[in-house]
């Protein structure tokens, strides 16, 4: 039976209190659905937008909220985005970008679509990287060859449980696409458009680093839900990190969020981390931006093998706590994503 809440319900009392991290304010109360059928009432929670199981943690530690049995519902919304003429066909759009290369842009793009895509979301990864397209090597299956359907559409591989469309597919191993500017832009926006998609919650796209025509036309082509920006802690990245910044903000795209990649060395033979590329530069911009910082990634030569071998460490080892990390920023992005497209000023 579903309950009706009463205003002094202990239950309704202390979820209204719970605080989650980077979510604003209470949780809406529509949320929750309790029933009471005599025994241990069962609560409910569904959630618009991605999330973990580990969302409902701080709901099982809460003295009051403990006594019910709760369980998680995923009902992923589609969000607005920067064309909405466009028919919404993609789900929910997120470029990942980054002033410059190196700073780990497609590793984030990677691992976040998988983290998405293990809390039970249906994820496309787009690599629209002309310069050096590395997801066939990240994701594995570099050799094959994109099929095309009746329709002469590309049809995305499926790799670890995601889509995935790559110029790395569509060029010759190792052979670096050297299109440039409208070329380049014309073939990612067909890679875009003419791709069969399933039915997706997100789609993630690798955008080439930099702040140049290539970019920028994408930024205003595509239906965009919202930007991650990708930098280390070195002064030149994060400098590089503010001209993508100010490009999005250009053209009206929400930043969602900020990543600090290789944050600080992790050591493989006794775990102590050392900050090598300076320590809390990412977490300075984005203050100063009133960006969200989603996450600090460790520098770890595991994360490179992994990604080296075509098998992230998320397939490779879910417990391994780096995973945790990276899970945490995922969520941390769909519930972003979420607030910032439904807040209203
Ligand atoms: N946090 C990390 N720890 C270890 N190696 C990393 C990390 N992030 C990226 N790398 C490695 O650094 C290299 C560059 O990363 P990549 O994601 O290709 O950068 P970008 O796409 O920005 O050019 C790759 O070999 C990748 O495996
Ligand atoms: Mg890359
Ligand atoms: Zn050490």
């Amino acid at each position: 039976m579903f309950k009706k809440w009463f205003s002094a319900d202990p239950i309704k009392i202390a979820y209204e209190r719970l605080r989650i991290a980077g979510w604003q304010g209470q949780l809406p109360l529509e949320w929750l659905q309790v029933t009471d059928d005599g025994g241990q009432r069962q609560a409910l929670l569904t959630l618009p937008f991605a999330a973990d199981e580990s969302f409902l943690a701080p709901f099982r530690a809460d003295p009051v909220l403990s006594q019910c049995l709760w369980s998680l519902q995923l009902k992923i919304v589609k969000l607005a985005n920067t064309q909405p003429e466009l028919p919404l066909l993609y789900g929910n759009i997120i470029v990942v970008s980054s002033g410059k290369g190196g700073v780990g842009k497609s590793s984030v793009s990677v691992q976040l679509a998988l983290a998405l895509a293990g809390f039970g979301a249906k994820v496309g990864l787009l690599d629209a990287d002309v310069y050096g397209p590395s997801l066939p090597t990240m994701l594995g299956g570099a050799d094959e060859k994109l099929q095309y359907s009746a329709q002469n559409k590309i049809i995305p591989h499926q790799r670890h449980g995601i889509w995935v469309t790559s110029l790395g597919y569509l060029t010759e191993a190792n052979a670096p696409a050297i299109w440039r500017g409208p070329v380049a832009s014309a073939a990612l926006q067909q890679l875009f458009r003419d791709s069969q998609w399933p039915q997706l919650d997100y789609l993630i796209i690798d955008m080439p680093p930099g702040t140049g025509d290539i970019q920028l036309t994408m930024a205003q082509k595509l239906p965009i839900t919202g930007a991650v920006v990708v930098t280390t802690p070195q002064t030149v990245a994060l400098a590089d990190a503010e001209k993508g910044i100010e490009m999005f903000r250009k053209v009206g795209i929400p930043l969602t969020g900020m990543i600090e990649n290789m944050s600080y060395f992790e050591c493989s033979q006794c775990g102590h981390h050392e900050a090598i590329f300076g320590s809390g530069g990412g977490a300075a911009v984005a203050q100063r931006e009133g960006i969200p910082l989603l996450g600090a990634w460790p520098l770890a030569a595991r994360m490179r093998a992994a990604l080296d071998d075509g098998v992230p460490l998320a397939i490779q080892d879910p417990t391994d706590p780096l995973v945790a990390v990276i899970r945490d920023s995922a969520q941390q992005l769909a519930m972003q994503l979420y607030q910032q497209a439904t807040d209203k000023p």
